[in-house]
C-alpha cells in the first residue's frame, strides 16, 4: 500500500474515531423511544383529559376518519398509487392530495427510507360542498398519509369527528401479495414525536422534501429517471411543502380549540361555550367585520374567566426546526457531527413500527432537530384570548357557511338568535364536532359520510398477531387469495373472515353461501353477475389465483358446502 493511503486511510479512521467519541459524549445517554413513551406528560391533567382519552383505541363508538373512507371504499386497496387515488375519487371536484417525497426524514422509519426509494407523506386537501340532507366529507388538516416501502408499512394520521381527537393507525404488511393490516398504533410511541397528539411538519424551507431542488435532483439520480415514484411527481413546487406545513398547522389547531372549548369553558361552562359559537358564527358570517374588543367578545372573555385554568392552555408544537439533510446550510459544528457520524455502522433503523430497539441504534440527531426532543408550547393562552373563536369558525367549511346563510336569510342577527335558542345540552361539555353543531343549527339530521360505525367492524390494535395457521390448512388459499380484503376490512359486510380464532374463520367461511359462487368462475363469466366474481378483476390476488388454475378453486369452493348437499 502507498504510504500516502496508509497515513488516507489511519486519519480517516481517527477522524471516525474521534466522531464517535463525540457522539458518545454527547448523545449517546439520550433517553431511548420507548423511555420516552412510557414517560408521563409533565402537563398538568386537565379536564379535557377525562373527555378525549389518550387510548390507543378511539373511544367506544367513534372511529378515524381514515377507517371510515376505508370502510365506505370496501378497504385498503393496493399498490400505494391506488390509495392515493381513492383520496382523489373523495373529492367531488377530483382534487389531487398534497404529495412529497422526503428520502432522508426524521420519522420513526427514516431508516429504511434513501433517495430511490424516498418516503412519501399525502395530505388530502378538500371540503366538498354539502349534499341536498348532508353535510359534505372535510378533510382539509384531517387525513395525512406517510409510506416507507421498504418498511411495508404506511402510517395514517387522521382525525376522529366524534371524539375530538386524532387516531394514530397503521397498515402493516402492505406489500405486493401479503396480507395487510389496518390497526391503531401504539399511540404512546407516535406522540413521542407527535408531541401534542397532532400531526407535525418542519418549516421553511422544507429542505428535507422534494419541494427544494437538491432533494428533487438526488431522489431522481438515484431513480436513474424522472418517471414519478408511486405515482408522486419526482420534484414539487416550494408551495406543496409550504401548503402542508399550513394543513399540519390546521390539524395542531383542532385540537387547541377542543381545549378551549372544554377546558378553557370548564366542565359547567355550557353558556361561554354558547358564546364562543355564536362569536365563531359572526366570524364566518364576516371575518374582515369581526370585533374582538366587542361587548359580545368581552363577555366570553368573562366567562372564561370563570373556569379557565389558572396555568393557561398550551397550543402544542407542531413545528419541527428546518433540517438541511444535504448539510450544506448546517453550522460548522453540526457539519463535523454529521461528516463524523455518517461511516459509523448504527445499523438500519427500524423496520417497521414495532422496532423500536433498532430506531434507538440510529444516530440522534441534534436536539434541536429531534422531533423527540420535548418542545415547548406554540404558545399559552390566557382567558382574556379568544381565540376559541377563531377555532370553531375554522370547523366549518364554506359550504356550512353557505348552507347556515341560505337558512336564516343571509340575516346574521337570526342566526345568533338560533345559537341562543339552542337547547342548553348542545353546550354540555362533550367535544365540539362540526357535524353535531350543523344538525342542531338547522334542527336537521344531517347525514355525514364519516359518523356512525353501526356498519364498522371493531377496531383492532397492533398488539393482535396475525391469524397462524396450523390446525385447518384448508384456510390456507383463503389466506392467501383472501384475507388481504375480508381479513380485518373496517365494513362489518365484508370483514367475514375476520375472526379472532382459525377454527371461527372457518365457521364464518363456511357460513357464507356466496363464496361458491363468487369462486364459480366458469359459470358466472360473460354474465351480469361476471362483476361479482371474486377476487376482484383488477387484483393481484385475481392474478395469483387464475395462475394457481381451477383445482385450487374448486378446493375452496368445497370447503364451503353447497346448500343442496343436505
Ligand atoms: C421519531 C419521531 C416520530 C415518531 C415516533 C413518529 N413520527 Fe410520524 N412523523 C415524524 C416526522 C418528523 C414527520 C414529518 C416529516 C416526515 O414525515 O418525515 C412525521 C409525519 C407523519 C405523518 C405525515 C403527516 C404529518 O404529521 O406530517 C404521518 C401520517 C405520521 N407521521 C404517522 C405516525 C404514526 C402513526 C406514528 C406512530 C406509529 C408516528 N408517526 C410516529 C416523526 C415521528
Ligand atoms: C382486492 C380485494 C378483494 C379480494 C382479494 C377479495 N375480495 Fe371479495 N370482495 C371485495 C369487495 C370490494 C367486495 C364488495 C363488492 C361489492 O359489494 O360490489 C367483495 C365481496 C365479496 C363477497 C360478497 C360479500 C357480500 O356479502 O356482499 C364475497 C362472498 C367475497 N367477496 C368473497 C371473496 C373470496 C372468497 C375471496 C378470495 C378468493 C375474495 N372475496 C377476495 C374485495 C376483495
Amino acid at each position: 500500500m502507498k504510504l500516502y493511503k496508509i497515513i488516507a486511510s489511519a486519519g480517516m479512521l481517527i477522524l471516525a474515531l474521534a466522531g464517535y467519541f463525540y457522539w458518545s459524549v454527547n448523545y449517546s445517554d439520550a433517553p431511548s423511544i420507548r423511555e420516552l413513551a412510557s414517560q408521563q406528560v409533565t402537563r398538568q391533567a386537565t379536564f379535557s383529559d377525562t373527555v378525549i382519552p389518550e387510548s390507543d383505541l378511539p373511544p367506544e363508538g367513534t372511529r378515524s376518519l381514515f377507517d371510515h373512507l376505508i370502510a365506505v371504499n370496501d378497504g385498503v386497496p393496493y399498490p400505494f398509487s391506488k390509495l392515493i387515488a381513492l383520496l382523489r375519487d373523495q373529492s367531488t371536484d377530483n382534487r389531487e392530495p398534497l404529495k412529497l417525497l422526503i428520502p432522508h426524514g426524521r420519522s420513526l422509519l427514516k431508516g429504511q427510507a434513501d433517495d430511490a426509494h424516498p418516503r412519501i407523506v399525502v395530505a388530502a386537501d378538500f371540503q366538498n360542498s354539502n349534499p341536498q340532507t348532508g353535510l359534505g366529507l372535510m378533510t382539509q388538516g384531517q387525513l395525512f398519509l406517510g409510506f416507507v416501502e421498504n418498511a411495508n408499512e404506511i402510517e395514517v394520521v387522521s382525525y376522529n369527528e366524534a371524539a375530538g381527537r386524532f387516531e394514530f393507525q397503521l397498515i402493516k404488511n402492505y406489500c405486493e401479495g401479503c396480507v395487510p393490516r389496518l390497526v391503531y398504533a401504539n399511540r404512546a410511541i407516535c406522540t413521542t414525536c407527535h408531541q401534542g397528539g397532532t400531526p407535525i411538519f418542519s418549516q421553511r424551507p422544507w429542505n428535507e422534501t422534494n419541494g427544494q431542488l437538491a432533494t428533487a435532483e438526488a431522489i431522481r439520480e438515484a431513480r436513474g429517471s424522472e418517471a414519478p415514484y408511486a405515482s408522486v411527481a419526482l420534484s414539487q413546487p416550494l408551495a406543496t411543502p409550504e401548503r402542508f406545513d399550513e394543513l399540519t398547522d390546521i390539524g395542531n389547531f383542532y385540537l387547541a380549540s377542543q381545549h378551549l372549548w372544554l377546558d378553557g369553558c370548564g366542565e359547567k361552562g355550557n353558556e361561554c361555550r354558547r358564546k364562543m359559537l355564536s362569536l365563531a358564527m359572526h366570524f364566518v358570517d364576516n371575518p374582515g367585520h369581526f370585533d374582538p374588543a366587542s361587548e359580545a367578545s368581552n363577555e366570553l372573555r368573562k366567562l372564561q374567566a370563570l373556569a379557565f385554568p389558572a396555568q393557561g392552555i398550551q397550543v402544542a408544537e407542531s413545528d419541527l426546526l428546518n433540517r438541511d439533510p444535504t448539510g450544506e446550510t448546517l453550522e460548522f459544528k453540526d457539519r463535523v457531527y454529521e461528516f463524523f457520524t455518517r461511516d459509523i455502522q448504527f445499523g438500519e433503523g427500524a423496520k417497521d413500527n414495532e422496532d423500536l430497539a433498532a430506531f434507538d441504534k440510529l444516530p440522534p440527531l441534534r436536539p434541536q432537530f429531534d422531533p423527540l426532543t420535548v418542545r415547548p408550547p406554540k404558545t399559552i393562552l390566557n382567558a382574556t384570548d379568544i381565540d376559541g373563536v377563531y377555532g370553531l369558525a375554522r370547523f366549518f367549511t364554506e359550504a356550512d357557511v353557505q348552507q347556515l346563510n341560505h337558512a336564516f336569510e343571509y340575516d346574521i342577527n337570526q342566526l345568533v338568535a338560533r345559537v341562543g335558542a339552542l337547547p342548553d345540552t348542545v353546550f354540555d361539555p362533550v367535544p365540539f364536532s362540526r357535524v353535531r353543531m350543523m344538525r342542531a343549527l338547522l334542527g336537521q339530521e344531517l347525514t355525514y359520510c364519516c359518523l356512525s360505525t353501526a356498519e364498522m367492524s371493531p377496531p383492532l390494535t397492533a398488539q393482535v398477531p396475525p391469524l397462524t395457521i396450523s390446525s385447518h390448512p384448508e384456510l390456507n388459499p383463503f389466506q392467501q387469495y383472501c384475507f388481504a380484503c375480508h381479513r380485518g376490512n373496517p365494513s362489518k359486510r365484508l370483514n367475514f373472515m375476520g375472526a379472532e380464532t382459525e377454527s371461527e374463520v372457518l365457521a364464518s367461511i363456511r357460513d357464507k353461501a356466496e363464496i361458491r359462487d363468487v369462486l364459480d368462475w366458469e359459470r358466472y363469466e360473460g354474465t351480469d353477475k361476471a362483476n361479482k366474481l371474486m377476487p376482484p378483476r383488477d387484483s393481484q390476488q385475481y392474478q395469483k389465483l387464475k395462475q394457481a388454475g381451477a383445482d385450487v378453486r374448486a378446493d375452496m369452493r368445497e370447503t364451503v358446502p353447497s346448500l343442496f348437499s343436505f
